[in-house]
């Protein structure tokens, strides 16, 4: 977390795909805030040399626990939310679970459309619904994990472009429908993060020359973090962004600016 913080004690708070990355920042960030978070991932080890993320919570002295989930099945993720509003009510959901592969659009085929939309697409359509079913009458706040990936095309990732194009337009709707629930739902849109999902991705990125290549479309010069996201993530679902729903925010360096 940067310097500035949100309290979310007494606050429920799930997030999926919490195991790694930018979903186990958002976990960790969310428990160091005060927030019972229950991470929602269809594995636990981290792959890195660190703690599983519900534990390094516990660890510091939060309120944390795993439920082995797969977010492309609705039956999951509606016990999952009805689960976490067992723990005193839902406050706040975290669509953050995500895959990505790079596939040359005229060697894509159906497999590769239907394992991004089944984890990108389905499980945040039905993850916001989970939610908003289960969340209580004073409310709550939905993010979802968009990508610069919404709105700009980079080649080879059509089938992923377009799963999150569908994730702002879930997130703008499911804004229209839910304001009157006293629901907001809002998204981040990171740019370039490095993550273990990035990582293949990255290896392209090895020498200078090549590193430069890649934060060549980025104002800032430098990639994000994933402390940089959870940040982002956090305000949206705080009381400080009341006012705001159905809105993408974000997270790149300046790489959609032009
Ligand atoms: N890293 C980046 O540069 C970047 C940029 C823009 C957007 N994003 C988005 O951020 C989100 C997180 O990405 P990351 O970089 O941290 O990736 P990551 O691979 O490090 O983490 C993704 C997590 O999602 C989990 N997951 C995958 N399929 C799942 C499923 N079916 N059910 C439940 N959990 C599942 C994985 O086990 C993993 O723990 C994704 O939605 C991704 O599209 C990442």
């Amino acid at each position: 977390m940067g310097e500035v913080s949100y309290q979310f004690t007494d606050d429920t708070v799930v997030v999926t795909g919490g195991s790694s990355g930018i979903g186990r920042a958002i976990a960790l960030a969310f428990g160091e805030a005060g927030a019972t978070v229950i991470n929602a991932d269809v594995r636990v080890d981290p792959k890195l040399d660190a703690r599983p993320t519900h534990e390094q919570i516990r660890d510091s002295g939060g309120t944390a626990r795993h439920v082995e989930t797969d977010v492309r099945d609705p039956d999951e993720l509606l016990a999952l939310a009805e689960l976490a509003a067992d723990h005193g009510g839902l406050d706040v959901f975290v669509n953050n679970a995500g895959v990505f592969e790079e596939v040359p659009f005229l060697e894509a085929d159906e497999a590769t459309l239907d394992a991004h939309y089944g984890v990108n697409v389905k499980g945040v359509y039905f993850g916001c619904q989970a939610a908003a079913r289960t969340m209580s009458d004073r409310g709550g706040a939905i993010v979802n994990v968009a990508s610069i990936s919404s709105r700009v095309a980079q080649g080879g990732l059509v089938h992923y472009e377009a799963s999150k194009g569908a994730v702002e337009m879930i997130t703008r709707g499911a804004a229209f429908e839910l304001a009157e629930r006293g629901i907001r739902v809002n998204a981040v849109a990171p740019g370039v993060v490095p993550t273990e999902l990035y990582d293949g991705y990255s290896e392209k990125y090895q020498t200078e020359a090549e590193r430069a290549e890649l934060v060549k479309p980025i104002p800032m010069a430098r990639p994000g973090t994933p402390d940089e996201v959870a940040d982002a993530t956090l305000f949206l679902a705080s009381d400080a962004a009341s006012y705001t729903t159905g809105t993408l925010l974000f997270v790149d360096g300046g790489w959609t600016v032009l």
